[in-house]
């Protein structure tokens, strides 16, 4: 991949650079000489991909070297500095380096203070976490955050302190350590596109301080400004115009995508990169085994682009791959890039991020409950799903944010569908305006400059239990249960990690106090983060409640995934049904088939015998949700059933 010449350099590079920093480490060396040589070993085989993308990215700075020098010494203090335990932990993974595949594995995601108060009550929630046999848990954003607006703790004033309300970064360290005794990876949010204003380099910033300045992108007038934002697109426009806000304390425009107080670091800057590598390694020293990289389209920005996605953004998580491989090699990232499939998948690569949301699917799941079709989904998982064979994705229906309907108009196209109108159907649908639907959502950031318009609500409320409760007969909860079952059906039986958004395993429902609250009254994504009800968990346990029988039938499907490897590695093939309405999957590894159907609508549907035989060469059937037996015929599906046969 490298050429001689290439390997020439970077090796001279590094051989005047190993000199420095042995003598910079003496100490540490002398101490733990074993641990040295690990990290040599590391270094060995991942300089040239890092010399190479770091030389790409900064070589043209008259002090590259200085920087380049600054990296190794953060990377080889930040390994001396890596507790014991997680250099075993490094040593396993790399033995295991797709553990994240296997069929055991499953995810939570919740906010520490709306689940369980703070760090101690998570810490308490373990054997719940268990119950549910949760294997990877991602905490919401728990740094040291601004009061008042921070856009859910997206807006970090310190990597490196919890926010006081939660706990403590020692509490922190010791909940990843227990979760880990019970099976659990803890996944944190690693916001590295940009930091509050109350972050010690913005202040310094804000102060005058030019270096620091440096850290993020400020412009003295409007020229730079207007030239890009020509091309920008806007993505809280509710909060602020374009992507800039002015600061009158040093008469400067600061780059801010999100809100005015979440300002854009410039990683043209290699100090920025090297302190955030420093933030990365910080993290995973305090136990984080996945780091979700927020907001990560954004991290580069050229002139005459829209800013998201460039080649160099690609390139910086690259670099931040081989730094980690070197320092921290248990870490892997999830990329959270909800932009165009195209967008999306190149950032999942074993060199790049291991894990990745997948927003199509989710957004598809939602569009086929809408429309009662399942043309869109059908077309995404034959010609989208597959990515690269070392990497997952991470599946998942509901999640803190918006949904935005991020499927390709192109694709859209060629089954006959308008994009921009479907978008506006989708939309007047799931805020309830379509006459006729089940859903309460909610708008989020409608612009009326492009049309553009995302949603808001919990899975129940959107899937149509809140309507049904509130306004409707048994009949129609029952559908709305269901709803909720089947999307998380498929989720439960494709390859990758299912994510559950808490809360969701007993159907909670929009949750409107936000409105009152001027903090967040703006934000229609409060709508669906809520308090956890304790009592309302509580109902779990008790049969015939609505909470008993979404997480009964969750714990179901879970086990189903968790007793069949075949639905985390088999081959994926789409059925063609000869149904818009139901959506048919065959998982299989050459021995064992397992066929997924799934009925998108209120009525009956009958998949006739001939159309099976296609894909089922066995003549006996057994019905993995109910433990029924029987030779191949025709199936009929319930109203929003979902169900999974294996071939006996
Ligand atoms: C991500 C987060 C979102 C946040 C934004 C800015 O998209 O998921 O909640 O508002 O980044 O950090
Ligand atoms: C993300 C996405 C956008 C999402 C927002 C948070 O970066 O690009 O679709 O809505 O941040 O709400």
């Amino acid at each position: 991949m490298f050429d001689q010449t290439f390997k020439r350099k970077a090796h001279l590079s590094l051989s005047r650079l190993l000199p420095r920093l042995e003598a910079y480490f003496k100490q540490q060396i002398e101490a733990k000489p074993g641990d040295w040589q690990i990290f040599l070993a590391r270094l060995d085989s991942n300089f040239n991909n890092l010399f190479s993308l770091y030389s790409t990215l900064y070589a043209s700075q008259y002090d590259f070297f200085y920087h380049l020098e600054g990296l190794l010494c953060s990377l080889a203090s930040m390994w001396f500095q890596r507790p014991d335990e997680l250099k075993g932990l490094d040593q396993l993974r790399e033995k295991d380096p797709l553990w994240f595949q296997s069929n055991q594995m499953l995810g939570g995601v919740c906010y520490v203070d709306l689940f369980a108060g703070d760090l101690a009550g998570i810490m308490d929630q373990i054997p719940y976490f268990k119950e549910l046999e949760l294997t990877y848990l991602h905490l919401m954003p728990l740094y040291k955050t601004l009061e008042g607006n921070n856009d859910g703790g997206y807006a970090i004033s310190s990597y490196r302190e919890v926010n006081p309300r939660l706990g403590t970064i020692e509490q922190l360290i010791s909940l990843a350590t227990k979760l880990r005794e019970n099976g659990i990876s803890l996944v944190l949010d690693f916001v590295f596109n940009h930091t509050s204003d109350q972050h010690e380099w913005a202040l310094k910033a804000n102060s005058g301080d030019l270096d620091y300045q440096e850290y993020y992108r400020m412009y003295p007038d409007r020229r730079m400004p207007d030239a890009f934002e020509k091309h920008l697109r806007e993505i809280f426009p509710d909060e602020h115009p374009g992507a800039f806000t002015y600061k009158k304390e040093v008469r400067k425009w600061v780059w801010t995508t999100f809100h005015s107080y979440q300002w854009d670091l410039n990683y043209a800057n290699p100090a920025v990169f090297n302190c955030m590598i420093e933030e990365m390694l910080f993290l995973a020293n305090a136990g984080v085994e996945v780091l979700r990289l927020d907001a990560i389209a954004f991290i580069w920005k050229q002139i005459g682009t829209s800013c998201e996605n460039l080649p160099e953004a690609h390139m910086l998580v690259k670099a931040f791959n081989a730094a980690k491989r070197i320092a921290a090699p248990a870490l892997i990232f999830k990329s959270e890039a909800i932009v165009h499939p195209d967008e999306v998948t190149k950032y999942i690569d074993p060199d790049e991020c291991q894990l990745s949301y997948n927003p199509l699917l989710m957004a598809l799941l939602w569009e086929s409950l809408a429309t009662r079709k399942t043309g869109l989904l059908k077309q995404a998982l034959t010609e989208r799903y597959a990515i690269n064979p070392r990497c997952s994705w991470v599946n998942y229906i509901r999640s803190h944010d918006d949904i935005g309907w991020t499927f390709s108009d192109q694709d859209a196209s060629r089954l006959g569908i308008n994009g921009y109108d479907h978008r506006q159907f989708l939309n007047d649908f799931y805020t309830g305006n379509f006459k006729g639907s089940f859903a309460r959502g909610l708008p989020f950031q409608s612009n009326p400059k492009t049309g553009d318009m995302r949603i808001s609500g919990t899975t129940a409320s959107l899937a149509g239990l809140e309507k049904a409760l509130k306004e409707e007969t048994s009949s129609e909860v029952e559908l709305a249960v269901r709803r909720i079952l089947l999307v998380h059906g498929i989720i439960f039986t494709l390859s990758g990690i299912p994510l559950v958004y808490l809360g969701d395993e007993i159907g909670n429902l929009n949750d409107y106090s936000y409105q009152k609250d001027p903090i967040k009254s703006a934000d229609s994504r409060w709508v669906h983060r809520l308090k956890m009800d304790q009592q309302k968990l509580e109902r779990r346990k008790k049969t015939g409640t609505i909470e008993y029988r979404i997480f009964e039938n969750l714990l179901k499907l879970i086990k189903i995934r968790k007793e069949n490897a075949i639905l985390s590695s088999g081959f994926l093939q789409v059925m063609d049904l000869e149904n818009e309405h139901v959506l048919g999957l065959v998982r299989s590894n050459g021995t064992v088939k397992i066929i997924l159907l799934a009925n998108f609508t209120e009525k009956v549907q009958t998949i006739p015998e001939n159309v099976l035989k296609i894909y089922v060469s066995d003549n006996s059937l057994y019905n993995l949700s109910t433990g029924h037996k029987f030779h191949l015929k025709k199936i009929d599906l319930d109203p929003f059933e979902f169900a999974i046969f294996i071939t006996a």
